[in-house]
C-alpha cells in the first residue's frame, strides 16, 4: 500500500501536517457557458488533490509535489508578482489572492499529492488551488465561506496563472455533493443540488491526448465570444454577455455576426437551453432524453464551437450501441481529455472493457477508464 501523505510529509519536514482535499470534476453538461455568465450542471468526483501543511518558524513558504522533483521556496513578504512558469504558480496565486484579502500568510511547508490526471480535462488545477486555499487559511486563522474560496481561487487562475477560465471548477470543487451534480447559475452563483439516480455510474474515458488550458485556443475562444457580445449589444444594449442572448434573439439578429462569431455564439445560446433542459430531464430520471442532450452538446462542441478533436470523437463514437450506456460527450475544456458517459450502473464494468477495446483499434492509443460517483467537495481530512 502506497506511504499515507501524513507519513511521507513527517519524514520530509520532520512535522505533523494537517491535510485537506479538493476534488476535480466532469460535467455533465453546460460547456463553456460558465464564462458567459451561463449554467453548468457539474459534480464532483472520487479523484482528488490532497494538500499537507505544517507551519515553520520562518519566512519561508517551501513548496514539493510528490509528482514533480524539487522544491520552491520563497519569502510569504516577498511572493513574486508574476508566474514562474510551474506547477507552483496555482499554489502562489492562492497565497498572493489570500494576501490581497488581507489573510495573513505565514511560513509553512506544503506538499501535494495529486490523483485528479493533469490536463484530462478534469480540473486538476482547481483541486490544487482549492486544496491549498483551503491549507493556507487553516494557518492563517481566517475564515472564508466556500463560495468566496472559489472565487478567490478562479481569480488567482485568470490574473496569475494567466488562463482566463470561468467559475465552474473551482465552484464545484469546493461545492460539490456526493450523489448530486450541482446546477450552477453562473451569474448569481446561485445553485441547485440536483439528485442523480442512484442505478447511474458516471464512466470517466481519457483519450490520453493532453491539453494546455493556458495557451490560445480556450482564451481566443472567450475573446470570440465577448465580441459577439459588442456586436449584438449595438442593436440590443441590455445584452451584457451571450447569457443574455435568447434564442429567438439569434436567430433575429444572427447576420450581424461574422460567420465563424456566429457559430460560436450559436454553440453557448444553445448549449444554455440544454443545460435547463437536462435538470428537467434528470429530475424525471429521462435517462434517454438526458443522454439526447449530451450527444447534441457534444456535437455542438465539435461542430460549432470546434474544441473537440479526433480522439474524442472517437470515444464518443466508440461508446455508441453499448449495453447500459445512455449518453455522452466530451467534458471539460476539450481539444483533448476526456469524455463523460452515463451509464446503468450493472453494465458499467463491461462498458469500461469494451469501449477501451474499441478506442485502442480506433486511435491506436491505450485509454484509461474511470468508474464513478458523485463525491462531496473540498474539505479537512484529519
Ligand atoms: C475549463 C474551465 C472552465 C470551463 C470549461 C469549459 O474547465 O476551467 O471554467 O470554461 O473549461 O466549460
Amino acid at each position: 500500500m502506497a506511504i499515507s501523505l501524513a507519513c511521507r510529509f513527517e519524514e520530509i519536514f520532520s512535522s505533523i501536517p494537517r491535510i485537506y482535499r479538493a476534488p476535480g470534476r466532469i460535467n455533465l453538461i453546460g460547456e463553456h457557458t460558465d464564462y458567459n455568465d451561463g449554467f453548468v450542471m457539474p459534480a464532483a468526483i472520487g479523484l482528488s488533490t490532497q494538500v499537507a501543511i505544517a507551519p515553520r518558524t520562518d519566512r519561508k513558504l517551501v513548496l514539493r509535489s510528490e509528482e514533480v522533483s524539487g522544491e520552491f521556496e520563497f519569502d510569504v513578504h516577498h511572493l513574486p508578482e508574476r508566474r514562474v512558469g510551474a506547477w507552483c504558480d496555482y499554489v502562489l496565486g492562492v497565497a498572493l489572492g489570500l494576501q490581497r484579502r488581507g489573510c495573513e500568510i505565514k511560513g509553512a511547508n506544503l506538499l501535494v499529492r495529486g490523483e485528479v490526471p493533469i490536463g484530462a480535462g478534469l480540473s486538476s488545477s482547481a483541486a490544487l488551488e482549492v486544496a491549498s486555499a483551503l491549507a493556507l487559511l487553516s494557518l492563517s486563522g481566517a475564515a472564508l465561506a466556500m463560495p468566496e474560496v472559489a472565487k478567490l481561487c478562479r481569480e488567482a487562475e485568470n490574473s496569475f496563472v494567466g488562463a482566463r477560465v470561468g467559475i465552474m471548477d473551482q465552484f464545484v470543487s469546493c461545492m460539490g455533493k456526493a450523489g448530486h451534480a450541482v446546477l450552477l447559475d453562473c451569474r448569481s452563483l446561485e445553485f441547485k443540488l440536483v439528485p442523480i439516480p442512484r442505478e447511474i455510474r458516471l464512466v470517466i474515458c481519457n483519450t490520453m491526448v493532453k491539453h494546455d488550458l493556458a495557451v490560445g485556443s480556450y482564451n481566443a475562444r472567450r475573446e470570440e465570444c465577448e465580441e459577439a457580445v459588442r456586436i449584438l449589444a449595438r442593436r440590443n444594449p441590455e445584452i451584457r454577455a451571450l447569457r443574455d442572448v435568447s434564442v429567438d434573439l439569434l436567430a433575429k439578429y444572427g447576420e450581424d455576426l461574422p460567420a465563424v462569431i456566429r457559430k460560436r455564439c450559436s454553440h453557448v445560446v444553445h448549449e444554455n437551453q440544454r443545460v435547463l433542459d437536462a435538470v428537467q430531464a434528470l429530475a424525471a430520471a429521462d435517462l434517454t432524453r438526458l443522454g439526447e442532450l449530451m450527444r447534441e452538446s457534444h456535437r455542438s462542441l465539435r461542430d460549432l464551437y470546434e474544441v473537440s478533436c479526433r480522439e474524442l470523437d472517437l470515444m464518443v463514437e466508440a461508446a455508441e450501441g453499448l449495453p447500459g450506456y445512455c449518453g455522452g460527450r466530451m467534458t471539460g475544456g476539450g481539444f483533448g481529455g476526456c469524455t463523460i458517459n452515463l451509464m446503468r450502473a450493472d453494465n458499467a464494468q463491461e462498458f469500461a472493457a469494451q469501449i477501451s477495446e474499441r478506442y485502442r483499434r480506433a486511435a491506436g492509443i491505450e485509454p484509461r477508464v474511470y468508474i464513478c460517483a458523485a463525491e462531496d467537495g473540498a474539505q479537512a481530512v484529519n
